[in-house]
């Protein structure tokens, strides 16, 4: 959507904020020995106490209220009995609706014991997202974030994941444009209006960038079982910096 008044402004903050709220809680929640399933209940309860229904439930008649991906599984992973151990990357994803306008955030992070080979791909895909939130710009071409995305990532060794993209968000989940690749795509030629309520999300992996669905029709892991992250925001392009809006 286009979001230029005050009033939709607002209500697409109140969106993003509870959404980001939830990830947090979940992010600072997550222990070794609890299963997933019980993660996704602290999240989505929160979301319910503050008036959000969980997005992927509502719309997609998703079994979560959150996202909850473990490497290789990278993105619609199901919330469910595994049993997270510790050292294990996880990406927690965040979606919601809040009186009639969508909110969508996600960030990987390690449960407990950090090690290098996970911090450094962190590292690189959140400062890549940070990265792209300092040149979208309206007026400019909507691949520039495919473009960012892609270089960084292989300027850090490592590939986009081809196959997951970003998308329009605002009084859906998934809203116009479609499909913001994170590569490079010279033939792409849409460009962002102002106000223009985009959900920025780069993935990076160590492989060759490919996802495959597993049988349970929902997780989507890297088809050579690599290690993956994402991190994502929804933000608002205006003339200046966007107006992050998923932040807690
Ligand atoms: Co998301
Ligand atoms: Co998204």
């Amino acid at each position: 959507m286009i979001a230029t008044d005050e009033k939709d402004i607002n209500g697409l903050r109140a969106a993003g904020r509870v959404c980001a709220q939830a990830m947090h809680l979940m992010m600072e929640s997550v222990k070794p020995g609890m299963t997933t399933l019980e993660l996704d209940r602290i999240g989505e309860e929160f979301l319910k106490k503050n008036g959000a229904k969980s997005a992927p439930r509502v719309m997609y008649n998703f079994p979560g209220g959150t996202c909850i991906s473990i490497v290789p599984v990278i993105a619609h992973g199901i919330p469910n009995e595994h049993v997270i151990e510790d050292g294990e990357l996880i990406n927690i994803d965040v979606s919601a609706e809040l009186n009639g306008y969508f909110g969508d955030t996600g960030a990987s992070m390690v449960v407990g014991t950090p090690n290098p080979e996970y911090s450094k791909l962190l590292e690189a895909t959140k400062s890549t997202l940070e990265k792209v939130l300092t040149v979208v710009r309206a007026g400019k071409p909507l691949n520039i974030i495919g473009k960012t995305v892609q270089q960084e990532a292989n300027k850090n060794g490592y590939n986009p994941i081809f196959d997951l993209t970003g998308h329009g968000i605002g009084r859906q989940l998934h809203d116009k444009p479609s499909s913001i690749y994170n590569f490079h795509k010279p033939d792409d030629r849409r460009t962002m209006d102002n106000g223009l309520v985009l959900a920025i999300e780069p993935f990076f992996t160590t492989g060759q960038g490919h996802v495959v669905e597993k049988a349970d029709g929902w997780s989507l892991k890297t088809v050579d079982n690599t290690i993956a992250a994402q991190f994502e925001h929804t933000v608002i392009i205006t003339k200046d910096e966007p107006i992050i809006l998923t932040l807690p």
